[in-house]
């Protein structure tokens, strides 16, 4: 297939659903002491032996701090209507209370850029890279960081305004409070249920407190927090309740404070002796009105209770998975938009910031035949045009990822780019589901003229 096609009489055709690539910083940009940057603490962890596959670390990356131009046109080339970047926090505020213009410098050129090729910006000012400087004081733990969440969104906000269109306070809190702060995978690598929990709180309450600065520096653009999610399915009957529990744990605990105002209290109740300090006025901070909510969405989880009561995921072996492990399933995006949907009666637009599939790529002869990619974005693409047709708004599509890159944990050897990069050369390489995406987004172009 050299194009994803677009169901007839599809949301997904019309000029004004947005499609997008999506990146963030640390995965790409290298040059971690260049340009006034100080470490962040995907730097620290990175050194830390048998934290990150093969010893990898953002050290270079994709070199995007030297090569910014270039990918910028060739995001260009694909034809999409926007791009997802994220900030370094630590090149804008290298020291505490220390504005580093070279920094903001940095971004405002790779701003330009797209909009003189006329895509827009979706710009998320936490992926993750807090400052080490931070992370010394607690990071996360402290509740101070969250205020110094809404410093460092009062300084680019100010700088850039209404430049930047669409602005995210926060890239997956579930990820970085439980994998960051509760299980150890992510930086920092800390352990312990109630470190995850005060994390997750104070990382909602920096969403939050960043949202009243950014509304009134950039009143003209949308704000907003991005989510991760995962739905479950019971394995049997009997495991329903642990499906719910586990929907809980996964997303609500971090969606349902920003739209309902409230934590759930499925794990309020189960968790209550590692519940954080909630002060009074915290929910009423962090369900200030967002002008839309971004979801990723990768896989699902199929859970069951073991004979403890511990919930657990089964592993589904007779269905394909992508390379990472995780895996295939299409109907997940549709089940959780309309899920999602029906448990907010407030609910914003959504965008689907992120999805994309890991595949084992090899580069022969400048041909990269990611067959396996090319139907996991067909079949998602599906996916949110059912969920459309059941009645949730979606307002756009991002691509996991413009160009392979640092995945995390996974170092190099997971590959989620729609573009392969040599890391020995910096060489790019437009994949076949990069073609694909972009004769899609060139004939849905002729469709709408
Ligand atoms: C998401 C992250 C993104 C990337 C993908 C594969 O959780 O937001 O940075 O790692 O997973």
């Amino acid at each position: 297939m050299n194009k994803y096609e677009l169901p007839q009489d599809s949301q997904l055709r019309h000029k004004d659903f947005v499609f997008g690539v999506a990146t963030s910083s640390y995965q790409i940009e290298g040059g971690v002491a260049e340009g006034g940057r100080t470490p962040s603490i995907w730097d620290t962890f990175c050194q830390k032996p048998g934290k990150v596959d093969d010893g990898d670390n953002g050290d270079v990356a994709c070199d995007h701090y030297h090569l910014w131009q270039q990918d910028i046109e060739m995001i260009s080339d694909l034809g999409v209507d926007a791009y997802r970047l994220s900030i370094a926090w630590p090149r804008i505020l290298p020291e505490d209370g220390v504005v580093n213009p070279q920094g903001l410098a940095f971004y405002e050129q790779i701003i330009d850029a797209c909009h003189a090729r006329g895509m827009t910006v979706y710009v998320t000012l936490y992926h993750w890279d807090l400052p080490q400087y931070l992370e010394d004081k607690g990071g996360w733990l402290n509740r101070e960081t969250a205020y110094k969440f809404a410093e460092y969104a009062d300084v680019v906000s100010r700088h850039f305004g209404d430049k930047i269109d669409v602005y995210t306070t926060l890239n997956e809190p579930f990820v970085a409070a439980f994998l960051g702060y509760r299980w150890g995978i992510h930086a920092p690598g800390v352990v312990g249920e109630r470190e995850g929990f005060l994390a997750s709180h104070h990382l909602m309450l920096g969403h939050g407190l960043a949202m009243p600065v950014l509304r009134k520096n950039a009143p003209n653009a949308k704000h907003g927090v991005v989510f991760s999610a995962s739905p479950a399915y019971p394995l049997e009957d009997k495991d329903i309740g642990a499906a719910n529990y586990s929907d809980a744990d996964n997303y609500q605990w971090f969606i349902d404070p920003v739209l309902k105002g409230e934590y759930p209290a499925l794990i309020t109740e189960h968790q209550a002796m590692h519940m954080p300090m909630i002060l009074e006025g915290d929910l009423e901070i962090i369900s200030a009105p967002v002008d839309y909510i971004g979801i990723n969405y990768y896989t699902r989880n199929v859970v069951r209770y073991d004979e403890h009561g511990e919930i657990k995921i089964v592993p589904q072996p007779e269905n394909e998975h992508t390379y990472i492990g995780w895996e295939m399933y299409p109907q997940g995006l549709t089940d959780l938009l309309v899920r999602l949907n029906e448990r907010y009666d407030n609910m914003p637009p959504i965008y689907v910031t992120e999805n994309g599939a890991a595949t084992d790529d090899t580069c022969v002869d400048g041909q990269v035949n990611d067959e396996q990619r090319i139907r996991y974005f067909q079949t998602h693409l599906e996916a949110i045009d059912q969920a459309i047709r059941a009645g949730v708004r979606i307002d756009g599509y991002f691509a996991w990822s413009l160009m392979d890159n640092f995945e995390w944990a996974f170092g190099y050897r997971q590959r989620f780019g729609l573009v392969y990069v040599d890391y020995q050369t910096q060489e790019r390489t437009l994949k076949q589901s990069a073609i694909a995406y972009k004769n899609m987004l060139l004939e849905r172009a002729e469709e709408n003229k």
